[in-house]
């Protein structure tokens, strides 16, 4: 069997997931993807081309393992992925041999442990007839990231990884779980712009941000009443009332949360009528929230920002996924992108010791697997 799934840049709406609010992923075609035959038992022998390693992993005794008892690293998300299956169907999964292979970098911030989740869960869901729908494989990878890599995420990765379509966005209510495939003006192209600093302390960082912004919750409650269960509740009008009374940072954590909702929604009116004056002006005040009230940033993700800013063709930028290092996006004129990559290489260089990277995006559709008849290693 061949599985591959995609991983994401997001377009907007950042932070915002595990805050029942509205994010846009796009998949991209930097993948993941796994060449696999089932085994007669219940073991894994998976081997990584990308960081030349073998992993073995026994899943007869792996609902009795504790996630920290297993090797740091890939393993955990594979057996993660496993164990939510195994828990969620009662049944025991088929064992496989494998090779996974990557085309999407790892650290940038595109998603590729939601990717390598996306690809197990597709793989068992396929062999084992789970007949498990997108979404439920998207949760269920979700929960496999709080348990066995301890980063409390939303769910926007795992869902984009799995549920989106080629040429369009994923508009995601998270709160409904709605979507919308939103399609992207041909005449734009997604430059992902890596700044090649690594995302330090992001799992600790984030699970912190995501505290604060359960404070601020709490802090509307006690003001408002019981029905307030997240920052979507608190209405705009009365936001402006009360966050002033809200103590710090959690004032500018649900600022930033509330402020960006609203951008998502603007965007989607912008992209529908391809608006680059309104899209530009969006993504930079969503950069400018998430640096200032979120505190996510970092100076390469602010220099890389006004590196593509100032490159022709650019039509809006901004950092994407959780911040702290990794990259930024940037929506660029397709006819001018060959100067836009030239120009945002050379101010960002003279101005970081990082080497940066860009790739040019296509938008794909979410994980598949296809049966095949030869070997894994042919
Ligand atoms: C990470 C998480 C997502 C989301 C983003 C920030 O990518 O996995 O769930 O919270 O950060 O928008």
């Amino acid at each position: 069997m061949r599985v591959r799934a995609p991983g994401r840049v997001n377009l907007i709406g950042e932070h915002t997931d595990y805050n029942d609010g509205f994010v846009l992923p796009v998949a991209i075609d930097r993948e993941i993807h796994l060449h696999a035959q089932p085994r007669p038992d219940h073991l894994c022998l998976l081997y990584s081309e990308t960081l030349d390693e073998q992993i073995e992993l026994p899943l007869d005794t792996l609902l009795e393992t504790p996630p920290d008892a297993l090797p740091e690293g890939w393993t955990r998300y594979v057996a993660g992925v496993a164990v939510m299956l195994m828990r969620h169907t009662g049944r025991m999964l088929t064992g496989v041999e494998g090779v996974v292979s990557s085309t999407l970098p790892t650290g940038a911030g595109l998603s590729s442990s939601a990717a390598l989740e996306a690809v197990f869960a597709t793989l068992w869901n396929t062999l084992d007839h789970l007949q498990l729908d997108g979404w439920t494989l998207a949760r269920l990878c979700q929960q496999a990231e709080h348990e066995y890599a301890g980063v409390h995420c939303g769910i926007m990765d795992q869902a984009a990884s799995l549920l989106t379509q080629q040429g369009n966005a994923l508009f995601i209510d998270t709160r409904t779980l709605q979507t919308r495939h939103v399609p992207l003006p041909p005449q734009w192209l997604v430059v992902v712009a890596d700044t090649g600093k690594p995302r330090t302390l992001s799992g600790s960082e984030y699970n912190q941000r995501r505290q604060e912004c359960q404070q601020a919750v709490e802090a509307f409650r006690l003001a408002l009443g019981e029905g307030i269960g997240a920052l979507r509740d608190v209405s705009p009008d009365v936001a402006m009332l009360y966050l002033p009374l809200l103590p710090e940072p959690s004032r500018r954590r649900a600022r930033h949360v509330m402020s960006e909702n609203a951008r998502v929604l603007a965007f989607l009116d912008a992209l529908a009528h391809a608006d680059a004056q309104r899209v530009r002006q969006l993504m930079l005040a969503s950069h400018a929230s998430l640096r200032d009230d979120y505190e996510v940033s970092c100076p390469e993700l602010d220099a890389m920002v006004s590196a593509c800013l100032d490159a022709p063709g650019c039509i809006g930028v901004r950092l994407t996924g959780a911040g702290f290092g990794g990259a930024c996006v940037a929506l660029v004129e397709r006819a001018q992108v060959e100067p836009f990559l030239k120009a945002a290489d050379t101010t960002y260089r003279a101005q970081s010791h990082y080497t940066p990277q860009f790739f040019i995006c296509e938008s794909v559709a979410g994980a598949t697997a296809s049966h095949f008849t030869a070997s894994p290693h042919g």
